[in-house]
């Protein structure tokens, strides 16, 4: 019998109980994993010391813990594009040499970072200008990875803003960036080209748009350009010179760079130190990562419950679902980290998954996701494991009650989905209300709460540059574990790549320069209804 068998058995034997019955003194306390201020709490899901050591097994018989070992030591674990991984390093602000091929990666990453520092103080304080004077707003151009990190983590971080404004196109959409545009000072605007390849059809093309809108009224747009790419060369030939390009090594994945040059509108927008201070969060995950015992090892038991519920329980999704407004864009973030990542059919043998890929993610801030879809959370009948996130502090000393609010609400939400409410009470409550007879069990049926709908908490002080380095750091690591107990290479993307191979194609067709034929029906007609709508 394989783990996975006897995990799948487990299962079968603990799904009836109820996860309150579980709560018979300690639960809390063993059931969670502390790092730092950090904490974070499983105990609400059917995982029991059995369950638990099960799935510790099956992370150790999938080397989980040498494979972690191989990619901060820049070995080529992503084997399909033959790269280190090592978005860690960007990180590694003390510095300890990290080698590809023989080569110390460190002194490059650090020399850049210095170099990113002196360029964001130096539009910071208005010794970089624009055409019309000191730098007002910044737009980062940029999608996928180069978008979703610096726009998380802007938002995420505004208390702490205090650099020009910022602004993030991503879409191909025109309406993105004419919306954007419309009402910026191109005099006193500063873009950042934000692509690891520096080919991305969307980037290039709103890049050449920002340009040419820049062009009607500033003499040398390309001196209020910068570039941040591990594709200088091709920088260069869009006309950035080469002091304000902003290089990075293919060892970092688009989904993960954030960390590194892709930062540059954050820390534009946060400064220099509070940028640095993200990236010691991130390196205190990396630290408690590598060094803590798997029993209380945060990425490590964040996967395993993950892997718990979809792979094991079978639910097929999971809801991200920070009760912080400011984290409105973390489960798009967490979407493309997780999605990106372990959305493979293949293992990196190229041989067929055994289990189910990585799930589908989703989400949005508490309370607003509580007017909109809890009802299906709470009452559906597919189960879907809430990940809430919450600090016990909000940043606005005199809305403490409104604070409180929000606090209450997301401990409801854990407490309401895993105790549910039976039809007894549900009678009760029925019967109080005054219904009787048919119509009191009719009505009480609707006022049923599955409950045992498993939940986590991750709850931590404030949310500072550093906490929000320690989580985003904590879920690449989970992302990482689960790659390796499925045996997927979480590091390429080939699933993007036929869409935009497809697109090129098209691109004549819905301009009505090239013919439809040999396409399918559908898209003939779509083609048809396009060209006769223009
Ligand atoms: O198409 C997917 C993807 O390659 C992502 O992995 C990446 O984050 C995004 O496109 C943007 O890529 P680039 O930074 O090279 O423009």
């Amino acid at each position: 019998m394989t783990l996975w068998d006897r995990l799948e058995e487990r299962q079968a034997q603990v799904s009836d109980r109820s996860i309150l019955s579980l709560f018979n003194g300690g639960r809390a306390g063993v059931f969670s994993a502390r790092m730092g201020d950090l904490l974070f709490d499983y105990s609400k899901t059917y995982i029991d010391v059995e369950t638990l050591d099960l799935l510790l097994e099956l992370a150790a018989d999938a080397d989980v813990f040498g494979r972690r070992d191989a990619m901060f030591a820049g070995e080529k674990i992503n084997e399909t594009e033959g790269r280190a991984v090592l978005h860690t390093a960007l990180r590694n602000l003390k510095g300890a040499p990290v080698l590809v091929d023989g080569i110390d990666v460190m002194p490059d990453i650090l020399a850049t970072l210095e170099r990113m520092q002196e360029f964001c103080t130096q539009v910071r304080s208005g010794v970089f200008q624009g055409q019309g004077g000191a730098i007002t707003d910044v737009v980062n151009i940029g999608i996928g990875g180069s978008d979703l990190g610096p726009q998380m983590t802007t938002l995420a971080l505004a208390p702490y803003h205090d650099g020009p404004r910022a602004h993030f196109v991503s879409n191909i959409d025109g309406a993105h960036i004419a919306d954007t545009l419309k009402g910026l000072n191109p005099e006193t605007t500063l873009v950042i080209v934000a692509s690891k390849t520096f080919t991305t059809i969307e980037t290039m093309t709103n890049a050449k748009t920002a340009r040419d809108w820049m062009a009607q009224t500033v003499a040398d747009p390309a001196a209020q350009f910068v570039a941040v790419s591990s594709a200088i060369g091709k920088a260069a030939e869009f006309g950035i010179p080469a002091d304000r390009v902003f290089g990075f090594g293919d060892y970092v994945g688009g989904r993960y760079s954030v960390w590194g040059p892709i930062g540059l509108s954050l820390m534009l927008a946060i400064g220099p130190g509070n940028f640095r201070e993200f990236l010691h969060g991130g390196a205190e995950m990396d630290a408690h990562f590598c060094k803590s015992d798997a029993a209380q090892n945060m990425p490590l038991l964040l996967a395993l419950v993950g892997i718990w519920h979809h792979q094991i329980c079978g639910y097929k999704t999971r809801a991200v679902l920070p009760y912080d407004q400011r984290l409105m864009h973390l489960p798009a973030y967490f979407q493309q980290l997780e999605m990106e990542s372990n959305g493979k059919s293949v293992t990196m043998d190229g041989q067929p998954l055994t289990h189910p890929s990585g799930p589908v993610v989703w989400g949005k801030p508490g309370t607003n996701g509580q007017h909109a879809f809890y009802q299906l959370i709470h009452q559906g009948t597919d189960v879907v494991p809430c990940e809430f996130l919450i600090a016990a502090k909000g940043h606005e000393p005199d809305l403490t009650h409104q604070h409180d609010l929000l606090l209450a609400n997301c401990l409801a939400q854990s407490e309401a989905l895993m105790k549910g409410r039976s039809l007894e009470e549900a009678r009760d409550l029925m019967a109080a209300k005054g219904f009787t007879g048919a119509e009191l069990e009719r009505q009480a049926r609707h006022h049923v709460f599955p409950g045992n709908r498993p939940t986590t908490t991750l709850i931590y002080p404030k949310l500072t540059p550093n906490t929000l380095g320690r989580i985003i750091a904590l879920y690449e690591h989970r992302v990482f574990v689960e790659g390796v107990v499925l045996g997927i290479n979480s590091f390429d993307q080939w699933g993007v790549e036929l869409g935009k191979e497809l697109a090129v194609a098209l691109t004549p067709l819905v301009k009505g320069e090239e013919s439809v034929e040999g396409k399918d029906g559908s898209t003939r007609m779509l083609v048809d209804y396009i060209l006769k709508s223009k």
